[in-house]
C-alpha cells in the first residue's frame, strides 16, 4: 500500500528515500516512542492542496506534548516543511506521513535521554479501502479487541504504540474476510475503526461516539460536523451500543485515509438496504466538491502548495 517517493525531510534536510536511516537502538524501535500524522495532498483544478494541514500539525504537536516530546520547530515551521517536502518531490497528489519520535540515546524505559527527531515522508497512495468502497461500501466486523481504558493509553494522542492495538483489530478483520474492524471501548460501547471514526444515521439524525469513548477525535470527523451544520443536519455525540449498528439506517467511516466510506454490513448483517445511504452520499459529495475545488472552501480546509 503506497509507493515510495524520492526525498524524505529528515531533521531539517532532504535525504534520499533509500538513505533515510535511524539507529536500530532508537527508543522508537523498542518502545514505539513516536507520534505521527497522516495528511492528504489532493490535485484539483486550482492546483495541489494539503487538506487541513494546520489541524493535523496542531494534533501532531499536541500528541508530542502528551508524551513530553518537544520538537525544535514551531507548528508554522512544520507546516512549511510539509509544503516544501511535496514541492521537493514534485508531486501533485500524495499522502504525507509526518513523524516525531525518540531516537538513539539510552535503552531504559525513561525516554528523556533520547533525542526528539522528526521526519516527513510522502507516499503515492490511492484509496485506502479500495476505489469501489466509496460507492459500494465496506463489510466490517465488531472486533474482539477493545480500545484501551482512558488511563492506560491516551487516545487523544496519535501515538505509534496505539497502532499495535489497531493492527490486532485490522488483522483479525482481514483474516475473517472483512474489510475492517470496529473496536468497542472498555465499557463495551462503539469506539471506532482501526484507523477511522464511525458515524451512524437513524431516523434522520446522525450519531457519533464522543471523545470519551476512547477514540482519536478525527479531523475528517470534525469536517463532517462542519458539513452537516451547513447542510442543516443534526449530529449528536452520543454513546452507541453494538446492536444499534445493526439496526442503523446508514453507517459510514471517516478518516484521512478512508475519506468518507459507507459501511454496508456489520457482522454480516446488512445495514439499511445494503447500499450507500442518501445522507452518507450528501456528506461525501460535499466533502469531495470542496476538495476538488468544485465548491467554495468556506471552512479554509485547503492549503495550496
Ligand atoms: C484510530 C483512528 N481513528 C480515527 C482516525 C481518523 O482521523 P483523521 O480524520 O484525523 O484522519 C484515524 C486516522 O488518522 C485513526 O487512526
Amino acid at each position: 500500500m503506497g509507493v515510495a517517493t524520492d526525498k524524505i525531510w529528515f531533521d531539517g534536510k532532504f535525504v534520499n528515500w533509500d538513505d533515510c536511516k535511524i539507529h536500530a537502538m532508537s527508543h522508537v524501535v523498542h518502545y514505539g516512542t513516536g507520534v505521527f500524522e497522516g495528511i492528504r495532498c489532493y490535485k484539483n483544478k486550482k492546483g495541489s492542496a494539503l487538506l487541513r494541514l494546520k489541524e493535523h500539525i496542531r494534533r501532531l504537536f499536541e500528541s508530542a506534548k502528551i508524551y513530553h516530546m518537544t520538537p525544535s520547530y514551531t507548528q508554522d515551521e512544520f507546516c512549511q516543511f510539509c509544503i516544501d517536502t511535496v514541492r521537493e518531490n514534485k508531486l501533485e497528489e500524495c499522502y504525507l506521513r509526518p513523524l516525531i519520535f525518540r531516537g538513539y540515546g539510552e535503552l531504559g524505559v525513561n525516554p528523556t535521554k533520547c533525542p526528539v527527531q522528526c521526519l516527513i515522508a510522502l507516499l503515492r497512495w490511492g484509496k485506502y479501502l479500495g476505489v469501489e468502497a466509496l460507492e459500494n461500501g465496506v463489510s466490517v466486523c465488531v472486533s474482539s479487541w477493545r480500545r484501551p481504558l482512558p488511563d492506560t493509553f491516551p487516545t487523544l494522542a496519535k501515538a505509534c504504540a496505539n497502532y499495535m492495538n489497531s493492527q490486532l483489530i485490522k488483522m483479525e478483520a482481514l483474516m475473517n474476510g472483512f474489510d475492517e474492524g470496529i473496536a468497542l471501548d472498555a465499557a463495551g460501547y462503539v469506539a471506532e475503526g482501526s484507523g477511522e471514526n464511525i458515524f451512524m444515521v437513524r431516523n434522520g439524525v446522525i450519531y457519533t461516539p464522543p471523545s470519551n469513548c476512547s477514540i482519536l477525535p478525527g479531523i475528517t470527523r470534525h469536517a463532517v460536523f462542519q458539513i452537516t451544520r451547513d447542510l442543516g443536519l443534526r449530529v449528536e455525540k452520543h454513546i452507541i451500543q453494538r446492536e444499534a449498528l445493526y439496526i442503523a439506517d446508514e453507517l459510514f467511516f471517516t478518516g484521512t485515509a478512508a475519506e468518507i466510506t459507507p459501511i454496508t454490513q456489520v457482522d454480516k448483517i446488512v445495514i439499511g438496504d445494503g447500499k450507500r445511504g442518501p445522507i452518507t452520499k450528501a456528506i461525501q459529495d460535499y466533502f469531495f466538491r470542496v476538495i476538488y475545488a468544485e465548491a467554495a472552501d468556506k471552512f479554509g480546509w485547503l492549503t495550496y502548495i
